[in-house]
């Protein structure tokens, strides 16, 4: 089938070259000609593992193509994908504005019928607007041309986002025009096999259903971070505590990790946007306001367990920082725990020593040459001249670290594990003070 796609961020760039997989023939658009050029020289933009080869196979075989072109890729798909971001306004609500430039463009262009694909992540009764755009723009130049708009959201999770699109666990397709449904299930037929994984229904309902999905798995992790803060309270430990509780089916062991705050391109912005929506319908959500605020305090947890050690007296110090990518496998630092942990830090005159093994180059985007600042090579040379370690996000090398080798290098001898990687008595074996998150034991 031919498959347009706008957009060549994480959602639009892993779609298309998992459709030409499967032996589609894709054209992706993007207005940044750079970013474009860059692509059809093998360059990809984001570090996705097993993305790179995969684009290079498919573009290497014709089935994957890259331009700025709009009107000609247009003319290239019978599916059109809109796959572009949708940042959040300045009172949170998604800001829409590039997802209906693209509707106008395809209404400026088409000239046959088409099926109109909404991937990116967007409020309920958006459809509805792509629509009246894209009828908009045919109506001004006199054209009658059949279309249709479903909502089809990707769940992708970054680091994995090439299993996930791949094997995914559902494809939810929102509409009310069988021919439309039709197409995508036939679009989708490769991914589809063994067991049926599409679920047709409304638009809005798909529309919400992405939101859901999102605002579920933060809720997950601030309940449990908010169970975490009273364990440390109580003297219990979140880890004994979560593993009593996942073997609960109902409960499930996944995302069920305290840490230091969720963060990236999706959880905040989406639990932010859902709210809003729900505000502009007259209805206060509560529980998603919630879900935020203990967010917004965890990410400040570290800084404040560094402070009680310290007794308050953190100026001066050296502190090495293992991560700054909101998670593993990524480059991303998009609203990651790290950045409010790094400013609280020199706000309190301390200096940092920090390793990300992906995303040295995001944060010397990020914070540019700064005096507080050291971007080490490697995990143990973010240590030499460090008075404490902190641990942010779980990359697995920083799973089994060499304690004794440790408490040689940090002055201080203490380790604050944002994400519980290590066993208290380990560390404290080791001669290290040990705080975790929750774990007041
Ligand atoms: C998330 C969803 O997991 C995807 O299903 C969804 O498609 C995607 O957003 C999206 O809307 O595009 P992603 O943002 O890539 O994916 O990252 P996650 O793996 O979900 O992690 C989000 C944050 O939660 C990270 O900061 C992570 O450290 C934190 N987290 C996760 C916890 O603190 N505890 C947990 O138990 C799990």
């Amino acid at each position: 089938m031919r498959v347009t796609i706008f957009g060549t961020g994480y959602v639009g760039l892993v779609t298309g070259t998992c459709l030409a997989e499967v032996g589609h023939d894709v054209a992706c658009v993007d207005i940044d000609q750079a970013k474009v050029e860059g692509l059809n020289n093998g360059l990809v933009p984001i570090y996705e593992p097993g993305l790179e080869p995969m684009v290079k196979a498919n573009h290497a075989a014709g089935r994957l193509h890259f331009t700025t072109d709009a009107a000609a890729a247009i003319g290239h798909g019978e599916v059109i994908f809109i796959a572009v971001g949708t940042p959040p306004d300045e009172d949170g609500s998604a800001d829409l504005k590039y997802v209906l430039a693209v509707a106008r463009t395809i209404g400026r262009h088409i000239e046959r019928p088409a099926v109109v694909v909404n991937k990116s992540t967007v409020p309920v009764g958006t459809a509805d607007k792509v629509r009246a755009a894209i009828a908009e723009e045919l109506a001004a130049r006199g054209a009658v041309i059949g279309f249709e708009v479903v909502s089809n959201p990707e769940f992708l999770k970054e680091g994995d986002a090439v299993n996930d699109c791949m094997r995914p666990d559902r494809i939810v397709i929102g509409s009310s025009s069988a021919a439309a449904v039709e197409k995508l299930k036939r679009l989708y037929a490769p991914f589809n096999r063994n067991h049926e994984r599409i679920v047709v229904m409304d638009v809005r309902s798909a529309e919400l259903t992405k939101y859901a999905a999102n605002a579920m798995l933060a809720t997950k992790i601030s309940f449990m971070n908010e169970i975490a803060n009273i364990a440390e309270k109580v003297g219990a430990d979140i880890e004994m505590v979560r593993q009593g509780i996942g073997s609960d089916p109902r409960i499930g062991w996944h995302f069920i990790y305290p840490g230091a705050g969720y963060g990236g391109s999706c959880f905040p912005k989406d639990v932010q946007a859902l709210r809003r929506t729900a505000e502009q319908h007259g209805y206060r959500a509560e529980l998603l306001g919630s879900v935020e605020s203990v967010n917004e305090r965890q990410k400040g947890h570290l800084f404040e367990l560094i402070q009680r050690h310290y007794g308050g007296a953190v100026r001066g110090k050296t502190f090495a920082v293992w991560g700054l990518a909101f998670k593993p496998n990524t480059d991303d630092m998009r609203e990651a725990s790290s950045r409010r942990l790094l400013q609280q830090l020199w706000e309190a005159g301390a200096q940092v020593r920090a390793y990300d093994p992906e995303a040295r180059h995001e944060a010397e985007r990020i914070f540019g040459a700064r005096d507080d600042l050291v971007l080490c090579d490697s995990a143990y040379q973010a240590l030499a001249g460090a008075d404490a370690l902190v641990v942010v996000t779980e990359w697995k090398q920083f799973r089994s670290p060499d304690f004794a080798r440790l408490r040689q290098a940090l002055a201080d001898g203490a380790i604050f594990d944002g994400r519980n990687l290590y066993h208290p008595d380990e560390v404290e074996a080791a001669g290290l003070a040990y705080y975790g998150i929750g774990r007041g034991r």
